[in-house]
């Protein structure tokens, strides 16, 4: 029989009851690449689909079958069929219709990041915890194969303690894909880097200091925000984590890799969605670590992509916390950590220094 310690526990897991109607607000790209083909390839069960661009509604329920297309969200809402709606619009929208989302009591699964400022998106937070219905972020790196399998190894102990994390991601980048980032001041961080810092959070907590350069490239034209950035997350226990990344990258030497070197051994891996984007290919995943096998080295073979495989993780999780009353793991409240530390960055790049994790001011969320 194969040694436990070999075998990975990296993929989502689905709970028993899985027939939630779930209504789509906003059916652009990412819905149609990376939402939807996730939820078919795992039966879920969506019924009903609203965008201010009707005919693109239209396409993706005549493509993923989805029997209702509405004209606004509040015959979306009217619905009964419609227990879980998820939210994938442009960030400056997403607050209102989280608001009256539940004031008509549906759980919800809101795009990444939850607003363009941390005041708004604490008002999610204090909404969704008001509710007493479930509110998750579509956070799903966490659930990327490379990344779920690093946090299987370290916490089996592979590599001891970590002591240096790192993801470095140099690639060319299509921004054309999203016209509405043109003109966004707070670009590479807050809409790309943000999983990396989530998914970072998931293995470690909260950093006690954050450390950010923010750069533009001679390439990136009328983008008018930052888009290379190099963020370190010191914590205690001299645990230092890099966060680098560069989408103008138009040479043929393009990378995306993470590492982890423990006390005792390394994980190291790339992550394959970033290789031509969002087409991209599977992670990889190397280790080896003195506390099991002592002169071996490892490989995965891990099976699905970040996009769209990742994708069932956060509404796996959400319904999971909707059937046990617990809290998905992505919930709302845990993600103001991750836009705390993006605040940070920005904050750090603009005053050119380090910024304590609790010098980004205290959101007033819920007194409990
Ligand atoms: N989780 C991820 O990995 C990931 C990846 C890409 C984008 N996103 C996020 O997903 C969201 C959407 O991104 P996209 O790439 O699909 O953008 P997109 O521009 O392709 O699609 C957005 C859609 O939302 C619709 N829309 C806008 N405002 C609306 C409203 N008030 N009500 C209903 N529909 C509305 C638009 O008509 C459009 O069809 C953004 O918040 C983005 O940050 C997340």
């Amino acid at each position: 029989m194969t040694d436990p310690l070999l075998q990975l526990d990296y993929k989502p897991k689905l709970p028993p009851k899985i027939n939630y109607g779930i209504g789509l607000v906003g059916t652009g790209g990412i819905v149609q690449y990376a939402t939807m083909p996730s939820y078919r390839k795992h039966r879920l069960d969506v019924v009903a689909a609203f965008d201010l661009q009707r005919p693109t509604a239209e396409i993706v329920a005549e493509e993923f079958e989805i029997p209702h297309v509405y004209d606004s969200l509040e015959q979306l809402l009217d619905d009964a069929a419609v227990e879980i709606v998820e939210i994938a619009v442009p960030p400056q929208h997403q607050l209102g219709i989280v608001r009256t989302c539940l004031e008509a009591g549906k759980h919800l699964l809101c795009q990444k990041p939850l607003a363009l400022d941390l005041g708004e998106s604490a008002e999610i937070v204090k909404l969704g915890e008001a509710s007493g219905l479930k509110v998750a972020v579509n956070q799903q790196l966490r659930w990327g194969q490379g990344l779920r399998g690093a946090k299987d190894l370290i916490r089996k102990g592979w590599i001891g303690q970590v002591a240096d994390a790192s993801i470095q991601v140099s690639v060319n980048t299509p921004w054309n894909m999203w016209e509405w980032l043109v003109n966004a001041p707070r670009l590479e961080i807050q809409f790309h880097s943000i999983h990396y810092i989530d998914a970072m959070r998931s293995l470690f907590g909260d950093p006690i200091w954050i450390t950010s350069r923010h750069a533009r490239n001679p390439l990136q034209g009328d983008i008018i925000g930052e888009t290379k950035t190099i963020t370190i997350m010191d914590y205690e226990n001299d645990l230092q984590v890099l966060i680098a990344d560069n989408h103008f990258n138009h040479s043929d030497e393009y990378f995306a890799t993470f590492r982890f070197i423990g006390t005792k051994g390394h994980i190291s891996g790339t992550l394959g969605a970033m290789y031509n984007y969002p087409h991209g290919q599977e992670d990889s995943l190397y280790w080896s670590g003195r506390p099991h096998y002592p002169h071996q080295k490892f490989e995965a073979k891990l099976e699905g992509k970040w996009i769209p495989d990742a994708f069932i993780g956060p509404i796996a999780s959400l319904m999971t916390a909707i059937q046990e009353d617990g809290m998905p793991e992505t919930n709302v409240r845990d993600n103001l950590g991750t836009l705390r530390v993006v605040e940070a960055a920005y904050m750090s790049a603009e005053q050119n220094r380090s910024i304590r994790f609790d010098e980004v001011p205290a959101i007033p969320i819920s007194e409990q």
